[in-house]
């Protein structure tokens, strides 16, 4: 595995990459690597000849009183995950190449932003992510690229932007990877202590009993989502948004007649979590 810290070794590597021939995918991260990382890279060493995973906590994606400073990070374990899971580059840059002075250009997708983590962190979260992707698919120019269903509004956001600029890129999405006791699995979990890590639990308990309200047969949304909250409450969990949306454009739903996103996010303690689960009527 190849770890490259410039623009120009990346390009190079990229470029000796398709000389040897084969698809290129590309795993975007922020690192502190878990069993959700993982599993993208491994779906992309699966499907293509070349498998680049960048690291870089992206801060124009963090607004000011968020977590920039004391997000986890540990580059030298995240490079032995990314070898063992047979990744060829590692594009680990500093934030002055992804933003070389001058940088002056803001990726902007309205519309499905304007909801659930874009309403709650800000217009700034969504644009950040954006312009950072477009960048990293502009340097890479993959042919594939995986997400994460985790963020599963990240996800609507990318494909918007790869729809609405045509860019060359087709975008996959894998389903959340999960504790053994359900909690979804992200960087941030290494801040929660014992009793956090408890009621963090609640977030899946939620989106569960939602699901075996739709399965009993409930299809009014309000119903449904009083069945989430009671489990929220019941581990003492008051969240930031628990809604109900459209899979695809992430309009408001009050009827379950069709498959629906159910998305919560939640401060459970200091650490912001998020979760979701696609509801689906039998
Ligand atoms: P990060 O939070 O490091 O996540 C990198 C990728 O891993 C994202 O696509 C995310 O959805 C996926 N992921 C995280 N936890 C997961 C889980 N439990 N199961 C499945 N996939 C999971 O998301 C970002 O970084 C950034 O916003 C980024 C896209 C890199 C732009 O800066």
């Amino acid at each position: 595995m190849k770890i490259v810290r410039t623009i120009a070794d990346l390009m190079a590597a990229v470029a000796d990459a398709r000389v040897a021939g084969g698809t290129v995918g590309l795993v975007p991260t922020m690192g502190a690597f878990h069993e959700g990382h993982l599993t993208l890279m491994r779906r992309a060493r699966e499907a293509n000849g070349t498998v680049v995973v960048s690291l870089f906590v992206n801060p124009t994606q963090f607004g000011p009183a968020e977590d920039l400073t004391t997000y986890p990070r540990d580059e030298e374990r995240d490079a032995a995950l990314a070898q063992a899971e047979g990744v060829d580059i590692l594009f680990a840059p500093s934030v002055d190449q992804m933003y070389p002075a001058g940088f002056a250009t803001t990726i902007h997708v309205s519309g499905v932003t304007d909801v659930l983590c874009g309403a709650h962190r800000g217009p700034h979260h969504f644009d950040g992510v954006a312009t950072v992707v477009t960048r990293l698919f502009g340097l890479v120019r993959p042919d594939v690229a995986y997400f994460g269903q985790k963020d599963a509004q990240q996800v609507i956001v990318v494909r918007r932007v790869v729809r609405d600029l045509a860019l060359p890129v087709r975008v996959e999405s894998v389903p959340i990877v999960r504790e053994a006791d359900g909690l979804a699995m992200s960087s941030r979990n290494v801040h929660l202590d014992t009793d956090a890590r408890q009621r963090a639990l609640g977030l899946n308990r939620a989106l569960a009993a939602a699901q075996t309200a739709v399965d009993a047969g409930e299809r009014d949304a309000a119903a449904v989502l009083a069945a989430a909250r009671a489990d929220l409450d019941a581990a003492g969990v008051d969240p930031e948004y628990l809604e109900l949306r459209d899979p695809d454009d992430l309009h408001e739903l009050t009827r379950l007649d069709r498959p629906a996103l159910l998305a919560v996010a939640a401060r459970v303690g200091a650490t912001r979590l998020i979760d979701n689960r696609l509801l689906t009527p039998p």
